[in-house]
């Protein structure tokens, strides 16, 4: 019996049974020798080599789009675990997918602070533009729309990400167009982060491949601080400022010394806020056509 997530095994591994795993379709590339030997890479990147699965399954997904079920017998012979094992972890968490995505997953945070604001607006227009619901993928294969918990971005409220590149404060209207620019295959710049890729570009990044020749592009580019310093600011305006943190009785030595210290030292180094300074414009052009997956520097290649 399988033990793939929403299996029969699976289900009672996780719990759930609400979300079969879907069969491999045809057209899906199939996992080579390359994708073994970076999955190797991956290990050896690790004391433990279970540590290894989370980007192993990122590196799946970056072949296939989802966890597949071939996916997961390459990761549980690679680390030597049971399917239910690999079928547990893949089911635990919601950046993997247990069927074939979109070229673009588009999340929509619906949690308090961007609800209110308008995010729950922002993901039933967009529900009815590309007449999917959440978890679920455009008929041409362009979109996968998701409703999204906190981003930890509300200060940027209501937010949308693209393949987990964020587009701030967003409302009905600007959602839109940016799904409207995707679905025409181009990639706006995010608001802020590394620019657009797609969500299998994205894959294997988190799985610890570099897309670009420039290493910079993938991981810098213009912060946007702005909202979240506004505190900060108004305070400096004010001349407000924290209470001095209390020190430990016994300040000379141990653990309250080590944290007195701690807090100076952090104060010493704090840096000065400041924006990023744009380090590329590369406009994010997903995985280098006519390469090789697995080359330094290259990702897979396209289906
Ligand atoms: S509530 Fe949307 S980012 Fe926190």
């Amino acid at each position: 019996m399988s033990a793939l997530p929403g299996s029969a095994e699976g289900t009672a591994v996780t719990g759930l049974d609400s979300s079969p795993v879907e069969p491999a379709a045809a057209e899906l590339p199939p996992l080579t020798e390359q994708t073994r030997l970076e999955a190797r890479e991956i290990i050896a990147r690790y004391p433990v080599a279970r540590s290894a699965l989370l980007p192993m399954l990122h590196l799946v997904q970056s072949y296939q789009g989802y966890v597949s079920p071939e996916g997961v017998t390459l990761c549980a012979e690679e680390l030597g675990l049971t399917k239910a094992e690999v079928g547990a972890v893949a089911t635990f968490y919601t950046m993997y997918k247990r069927r074939p995505t979109g070229r673009h997953i588009v999340s929509v945070c619906t949690n308090t602070l961007c609800s209110v604001l308008g995010g729950q607006r922002i993901m039933d227009a967009l529900s009815a533009d590309l007449g999917v619901h959440h978890d679920e993928t455009t008929a041409d294969g362009s979109i996968t729309l998701e409703h999204a918990e906190c981003l930890a971005a509300c200060d940027y409220a209501p937010v949308v990400t693209v393949d987990y590149e964020f587009y701030d404060q967003q409302d009905v209207d600007s959602a839109r167009e940016l799904v409207a620019a995707l679905r025409r295959g181009e990639k706006p710049l995010p608001t802020r982060g590394a620019p657009l890729t797609d969500f299998r570009g994205i894959s294997r990044q988190l799985a610890g491949f570099n897309q670009y020749d420039d290493a910079a592009a993938a991981i810098d580019a213009p912060g946007a601080l702005g909202p979240t310093l506004v505190g900060l600011r108004l305070a400096e305006e004010r001349g407000e400022s924290a209470p001095e943190m209390r020190r430990a009785a016994s300040s000379s030595s141990g653990a309250g010394a080590a944290e007195a210290a701690g807090v100076e030292s952090a104060k010493r180094g704090a840096p000065e806020p400041a924006g990023r300074s744009l380090v590329d414009q590369n406009d994010g052009t997903d995985t280098p056509a006519g390469t090789e997956p697995g080359t330094s520097g290259q990702g897979p290649g396209k289906a």
